[in-house]
């Protein structure tokens, strides 16, 4: 062949390999990431129970249910006995587990401590499909009424219905708390993106909310934004405080589980990724490939969690996290003894003959405020992963302010 025959040959042949390689590539793909699009089957409207799910999602139902493996109940008092002393007062000093399983939060919610119960009906928002449901019937009645009024009517765990639409499949939101607690935010509900839903279906529930004074209303805290300041100034602004605390006479706010909060802004969010990215990686079932809905430690499952994007290896990552989270436990628990301080400073003080009123309340108030930092850090979910930075600035806020409280509070009775 003459070159230019060859180059000719060459000018047709290329294209043509690369087209059917590109073909190749994309359809290979296509079949390794087939996961179910889009309704198998008709599910009723309001089909609280997963089971009946499960006939058209097979997979999903088999995911769901390895969920049960995971039965560890573990205390917070046993790795934080200082809960106890800065909870007093409340329910929480009586009892305050590590959350399990999605698929235990029946079984859970009914085998708690009855001083925990004082909340109402409003504790099972966040345990069950049947929630929305109650919340129709009863309609703004349902924040009021009490724990046992809900028990009996209340069985069927976190399941399909809390996040998908059973006819389209597509992800929503079906607590109402958040949706306002966006829309406050002056959020476009209808057009979320699908990224953004794949944390926004968790923030139903892994976020901090109090209980509306006088409706019990479940409401998030967010309207001067999510970050610990911001809710403390929300509350600070109406005045609000949850409990006094007995030792100290401090009115104090209690964060729960913000482990959303936590996540905006960090490294990880700001980069793009979701809940779902590590907590429901592609995980393979036979020949296809799904969103793992078993919610566990990411280190339960690294390769599919964090190596498709580190490719450091799981020993580097798994030693990040250890590292992450011994110095959160460490600086921690330095906060820990410092408001525990604060407290038993505190509590000398107000019981003292001569105090110098002023300054009571001064310490108090900064009693209230060093607790906050320390708990939204405590309750957080993670160890600081989520958000290392955010997470040891609060903890060192909790510091400062807790040893100004003390000694303010000593102040008070006339010592230096
Ligand atoms: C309807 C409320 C609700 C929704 C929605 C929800 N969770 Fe949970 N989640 C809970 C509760 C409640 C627990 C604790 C259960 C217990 O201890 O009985 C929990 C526990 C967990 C755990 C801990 C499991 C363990 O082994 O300790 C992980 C991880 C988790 N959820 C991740 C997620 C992710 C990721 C999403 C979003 C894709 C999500 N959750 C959506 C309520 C919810
Ligand atoms: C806590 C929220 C949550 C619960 C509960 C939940 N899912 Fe999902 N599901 C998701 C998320 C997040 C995705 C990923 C969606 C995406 O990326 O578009 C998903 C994806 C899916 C998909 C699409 C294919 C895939 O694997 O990505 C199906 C089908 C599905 N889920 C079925 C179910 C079934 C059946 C149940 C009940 C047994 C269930 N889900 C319970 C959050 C949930
Ligand atoms: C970059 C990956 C990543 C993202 C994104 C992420 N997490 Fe996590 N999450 C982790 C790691 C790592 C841990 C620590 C697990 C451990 O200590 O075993 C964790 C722990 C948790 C736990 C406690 C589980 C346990 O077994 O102790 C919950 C609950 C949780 N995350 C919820 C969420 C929610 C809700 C979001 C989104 C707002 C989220 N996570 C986003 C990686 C992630
Ligand atoms: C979708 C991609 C993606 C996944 C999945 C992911 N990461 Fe990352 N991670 C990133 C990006 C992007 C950064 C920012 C730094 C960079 O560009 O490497 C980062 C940063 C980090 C850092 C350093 C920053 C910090 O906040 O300390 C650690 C540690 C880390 N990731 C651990 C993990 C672990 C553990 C998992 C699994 C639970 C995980 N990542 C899952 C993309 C990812």
């Amino acid at each position: 062949m003459s070159p230019d025959r060859v180059k000719k040959l060459l000018m047709i042949t290329i294209p043509v390999l690369v087209l059917v390689l590109a073909a190749g590539i994309f359809f290979f793909n296509r079949n390794n990431e087939l996961v179910l699009e889009g309704p198998q089957g008709e599910i009723a409207a309001n089909e609280t129970s997963s089971s009946e799910w499960a006939k058209f999602y097979p997979a999903h139902w088999d995911s769901y249910q390895a969920n049960y493996a995971n039965t560890e109940k573990t205390s917070h008092f046993d790795t934080k006995p200082y809960l106890t002393a800065i909870y007093a007062g409340f329910g929480f000093s009586k009892e305050y587990n590590e959350p399990r399983a999605h698929v235990y939060t029946i079984e859970d919610i009914l085998a708690i401590d009855p001083a925990r119960k004082k909340a109402g009906a409003s504790c099972f928002t966040c345990k069950s499909t049947q929630v929305p449901e109650m919340m129709q019937k009863y309609g703004e009645k349902y924040y009021l009424m009490s724990f046992d009024e809900m028990k009996g009517q209340i069985t069927e765990p976190i399941g399909c219905l809390d996040c998908h639409d059973p006819k389209t499949m597509e992800l929503r939101l079906t607590r109402p708390a958040l949706v306002e607690a966006l829309q406050r935010q002056g959020k476009d509900i209808e057009n979320i993106s699908q990224q953004e839903m794949r944390s926004l279906v968790c923030a139903q529930c892994h976020v901090t909310y109090y209980f509306y004074p006088e409706t019990k209303k479940i409401t998030f805290p967010w309207d001067k934004g999510v970050k610990a300041d911001q809710i403390l100034a929300y509350y600070d602004e109406k005045d609000f405080a949850e409990w006094v605390h007995p030792d100290s006479g401090a009115g104090l706010v209690k964060p729960r589980h913000a482990e959303y909060e936590t996540f905006i802004n960090s490294t990880h969010q700001s980069a793009g990724l979701a809940c779902a990215d590590c907590h429901m990686p592609y995980t393979k079932v036979g020949n296809k490939k799904i969103s793992s809905h078993v919610w566990q430690s990411p280190l339960n499952n690294i390769e599919q969690s964090c190596t498709t994007c580190h490719r450091n290896g799981t020993d580097w990552l798994i030693n990040r996290v250890e590292t992450i989270q011994s110095q959160v436990k460490q600086t921690q628990d330095l906060a820990g003894e410092a408001v525990v301080e604060a407290i038993n400073e505190l509590k000398i003080s107000q019981a003292a003959a001569d105090v110098d009123q002023a300054k009571l309340k001064e310490a108090r108030e900064l009693h209230r405020q060093a607790q906050w930092y320390l708990d939204f850090v405590v309750v957080t979910n993670g160890y600081g992963f989520h958000n290392p930075t955010e997470t040891l600035n609060n903890l060192g806020r909790a510091i400062d302010i807790a040893h100004k409280s003390a000694k303010i509070a000593r102040e008070a009775r006339g010592l230096k």
